[in-house]
Formats: C-alpha cells, sequence, structure tokens
C-alpha cells in the first residue's frame, strides 16, 4: 500500500534551531509515525545561525533563481537524513542570515512569505511528492494561501491537502494590509474580513485557518479556551465558525531525548527505582554549582522558560517576598522582557543563598534544574500546551501550574484523601492563590515526605510520549487522504 506522505513546514526545529516548544514538537513528532503508512518530512529555512548541521550529511537538491518582492532570489535546497528522518533546508542568504531567526514583525513577515512561497516552488523538484502539508503556526500560514493562489494553475498541486497547527495564537504575524500586499504579492482580493483581513490588519494566522482543510491545536482544552473571546486573541469567532474543522491534540516529549535514565547532561541519572536518593544528589550538585546553600531540606522550585507575561510572571512578582519567605529555593532558567529578567536578578542579590538567577539560554543547565528540583512552576496565564512541565514529571519534578490549557490536560492536582495526582494546580489568575497551593505543596513536601515521593514516582511513570497522539494525527491524515481520494474519482454520472 502506498504510503501517506506529510510535509511539516516550521520556522524552528530541533536539533537545528529552537527557541521555543515548536521546535521541540517540530523536530520530535515525525519521529513516533508508523513508518510502514506514513513517511513525514520536514522542511525550514536554512538560517545561518542553524546548530547540529554537523551531525546531519547535507546533500543539495536543487537551486534555482527566482524573484521575490521585485528582487532576484538564488534558492538552494538541501536534504539531510537523521535518525531516519528526511529533513529540507530551504537555503537564501538575503532573508536567512543573522544570528537568530526572527528580526521584525515587518521583515518577518516578508521572510516567511518567501519561505511559504517557496516551500511549494521547491515540491515539483523533489523525487518525492506530500499528500499533505502540515503547517505550524503563523510563520507557515501562507502556504494554504499560495496553494490556493498562483500553484492552482499546475496541475502537481491540484488535490494537496493542508493541516494547519496553532502552537500560539497569540502571535499571528498581522501589520497593516498594505505592507502585507507589498510583502506577500497577495491581491486585495485576499484582504477581506473572510479572508486574510482581521481588525482592519493583514493576519497570516488568518490566511492559515481560512484555507486549510484542518486545523488543530496543542491541547483539547486550549482547543475549546481558543473559541472564548478571553483566549481567542480576535480570532475566537472565526475558531467558533471552524470548529467542525478545529481539533485539539496534546503534545508529547521525545522520550529518548528527555530520558533521566541516560541523560549526558544531568550528573547523576536515575530511574523510577533509585530516583529518590538520586534526585537528591542531583540537588545537592546543582545547589553548589550556583552557590545555593547547600540544604537538603529547602524544597528546589525550577523554572525553565521565556519571561514573558504568557508565562504567569507578573503573580510570582507580586508575592516573590512571601515565595522567598518560605523554606524554599528558586532556581530560574529564562530569557526575555528586562522587567522579569530583572525581577529575579534583583531577587538572587537580596537572598543569595535561596535565589538563582540565570538568565540565559543553556539546554544543558535546562536538564539539570529538570533533574535537581523537587517542584516545578508555571503560572501561566495561558498555555497552549506547555513542553517543561511534561519535562518536569518525566525526570520526577513535581509541577505548579495554573489549570489552563495544556497545564489542566496533563497534570493531575494531588488529592491528599484519594492519594492520587502528580502535582498542584489552582485555577484563577489569581497571585494569593498560586501563593497558598506553592504554600500547600511546600507543606506536603516538608511534612508528609512520603506522600511526596509516591508521587514523584506516579509522575515519572505517565506516559508522555507522542504514541497516543500521534495516532491522532494520524487520523486526521487518514480522513485528509479519503477526501483526497474522493475528488480525485471521477464522480458516476
Ligand atoms: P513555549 O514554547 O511557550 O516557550 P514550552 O513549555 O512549550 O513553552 O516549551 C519551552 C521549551 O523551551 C522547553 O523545551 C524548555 O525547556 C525550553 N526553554 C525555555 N527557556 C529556556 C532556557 N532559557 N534555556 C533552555 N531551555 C529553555
Ligand atoms: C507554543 C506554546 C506552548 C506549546 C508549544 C509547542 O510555544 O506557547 O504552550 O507547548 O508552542 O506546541
Amino acid at each position: 500500500m502506498a504510503k501517506t506522505n506529510v510535509l511539516f513546514a516550521a520556522s524552528e526545529c530541533v536539533p537545528f534551531i529552537k527557541t521555543g516548544g515548536l521546535a521541540d514538537v517540530a523536530g520530535s513528532l515525525p519521529k513516533y509515525f508508523d513508518r510502514r503508512k506514513y513517511d513525514v518530512r520536514v522542511i525550514l529555512p536554512k538560517y545561518e545561525c542553524l546548530k547540529g548541521l554537523d551531525k546531519a550529511e547535507l546533500q543539495e537538491v536543487t537551486r534555482f533563481v527566482t524573484g521575490f518582492n521585485f528582487r532576484e532570489q538564488v534558492v538552494i535546497l538541501e536534504e539531510a537524513v537523521l535518525n531516519g528522518i528526511h529533513f529540507y533546508f530551504i537555503g537564501n542568504d538575503f532573508y536567512f542570515s543573522g544570528a537568530w531567526p526572527y528580526t521584525d514583525m515587518r521583515d518577518d513577515i516578508e521572510k516567511f512569505a518567501f519561505f511559504s512561497k517557496m516551500v511549494l516552488s521547491v515540491l515539483p523538484q523533489l523525487s518525492w511528492k506530500p499528500d499533505i502539508l502540515h503547517c505550524h503556526d503563523w510563520q507557515t500560514g501562507l502556504i494554504p494561501v499560495y496553494l490556493n493562489d498562483s500553484f492552482q494553475g499546475d496541475l502537481f498541486f491540484h488535490h494537496m491537502k493542508t493541516v494547519f497547527t496553532i502552537h500560539n495564537l497569540k502571535f499571528q504575524g498581522t501589520y497593516d494590509i498594505k505592507t502585507v500586499m507589498e510583502k506577500t504579492g497577495l491581491s486585495s482580493y485576499y484582504f477581506t474580513p473572510d479572508k486574510l483581513e482581521a481588525w482592519s490588519n493583514g493576519n497570516l494566522l488568518k490566511g492559515g485557518l481560512v484555507y486549510s482543510d484542518r486545523i488543530t491545536t496543542v491541547s483539547e482544552t486550549y482547543a475549546k479556551e481558543i473559541m472564548t473571546p478571553f483566549y481567542g486573541e480576535g480570532l475566537d469567532g472565526l475558531l467558533r465558525a471552524e470548529q467542525n474543522k478545529l481539533s485539539g491534540i496534546v503534545n508529547g516529549i521525545d522520550t529518548d531525548f528527555y530520558n533521566p535514565k541516560t541523560d549526558p547532561d544531568i550528573p547523576v541519572r536515575f530511574s523510577v527505582s533509585n530516583a529518590i536518593e538520586k534526585k537528591a544528589e542531583n540537588k545537592k550538585l546543582l545547589q553548589k554549582k550556583l552557590g545555593l546553600s547547600e540544604d537538603p531540606d529547602a524544597m528546589m522550585i525550577g523554572i525553565v522558560s521565556r519571561l514573558t507575561d504568557q508565562k504567569g510572571f507578573d503573580l510570582v512578582e507580586c508575592v516573590m517576598n512571601e515565595i522567598c519567605n518560605q523554606k524554599v529555593q528558586l532556581v530560574v532558567l529564562g530569557t526575555g522582557t528586562s522587567r522579569y529578567e530583572n525581577l529575579f536578578r534583583y531577587f538572587a542579590s537580596l537572598y543569595p543563598d535561596r535565589v538563582s538567577a540565570q538568565i540565559f539560554y543553556s539546554e544543558p543547565l535546562s536538564h539539570e534544574i529538570y533533574a535537581a528540583c523537587d517542584a516545578f512552576l508555571m503560572p501561566s496565564l495561558f498555555e497552549p500546551c506547555g513542553l517543561s512541565q511534561l519535562m518536569s514529571l518525566r525526570y520526577g519534578t513535581l509541577p505548579i501550574v495554573r489549570e489552563t490549557g495544556g497545564l489542566k490536560d496533563t497534570v493531575e492536582p494531588f488529592n491528599e484523601f484519594t492519594k492520587t495526582g502528580t502535582g498542584f494546580s489552582f485555577a484563577n489568575y489569581n497571585a494569593h492563590e498560586m501563593l497558598s497551593v506553592i504554600r500547600y505543596a511546600v507543606s506536603v513536601y516538608q511534612e508528609r515526605r512520603d506522600d511526596w515521593n509516591e508521587m514523584v514516582i506516579r509522575a515519572m511513570e505517565k506516559d508522555f510520549s507522542w504514541k497516543a497522539s500521534a495516532r491522532k494525527y494520524q487520523a486526521i491524515y487518514d480522513e485528509l487522504m479519503a477526501d483526497k481520494k474522493r475528488e480525485e474519482t471521477p464522480a458516476d454520472i
């Protein structure tokens, strides 16, 4: 039987480039499909700042000159196979140079319009043809739009299906219509409220929502939330209207890469059978490394995050003194808005024995934190899925979260009567509600250590691999393939 061919298009993907969870998803999910039936490949820009290319042997597939936005551009398409997955890289010096994948919105709209158009342009030159284009976030929102536009003249593209996954509805790729028209080359036909116009602006994410065959997002709760005004970021009306093509599929993590038994980045490896002692050793080593007091009884709370409003740090700011005045330590690894970077720097200077602020990006240190901490704080205002809490659970670090999006779907709150649960949670976006749950977690840690330790084991035993979710994506692909087949078969007259 012929395989279903799926091409993921994304602006970031591990192990090559990562600024957030999107990269983890784009790089790890393709490995978990049933390879006898699905051939899932990935295409991304070949930014100058890509890493890890030494692990992959790049082969040039094609190069050509094309026009985009009144300039001539040289495009080089390369391919590499890593862990059995094919990756395609679209190279172009004009758009993809620089130390970071993103610049400012005006330039990024043009950059990703170019990327989206090139994804379609290179397809006829591959020896492999996708049945389904699976687009991720606003940067690839124009792929379904261009597919519907200039590419429809070519039979090659007929009946090609599209899926659009929302990883974060907050980021939509919007600018005034005149600029978006100029940057994308799309005609005024597309800039009406039923297409790419949203609240008088041009909106690339909206293009993806309107023109794709199916929409998914990264947890069931977030799929429901985004149909409400509070979480809908101005697009809740559209999402309600399109709900028959919308579904929520929770993210997983790469359980080979995030594996406390084999992780080369953690000093003391562990499994369920020895987690309690070995986590304590990791904690002692991290305390020493970061200059915190070497106190085994202080509950160590980790934060590994973009330091932005989304992640709920205004709640932390509000009660930071109260948090620090308990028997806890706080280890923060993150970068973001200076307000939060400085908040944590300030408290680290105030309480050097208790607070450590590591204001940079480090994959290895993030693993050390997941392994060493007792608890992990993620009080997000909204959270489409969240991967950090899954990584924490995998390393037996109990999340303290707000009940929103994927946090609600993946962290089961501790119930002291039934002795169930894998973490702690609170419902309202309220600093004192968060504080009381932190205090409760501290009391369980300090006074009922057996309950805590049992929870550590339950957390580690949960299955957060991609297996179940990959099956749900496969079901969507199967439905689209059935539609495709129907369209390709001429109806009996
Ligand atoms: P988001 O994608 O909204 O940032 P997720 O929880 O889905 O949130 O994913 C965040 C990912 O980025 C996790 O893999 C987390 O470990 C990682 N991460 C965030 N900040 C840092 C940092 N400063 N250093 C290392 N890893 C980080
Ligand atoms: C986004 C979301 C995060 C999600 C990630 C991967 O960055 O903020 O919640 O886990 O995408 O889907």
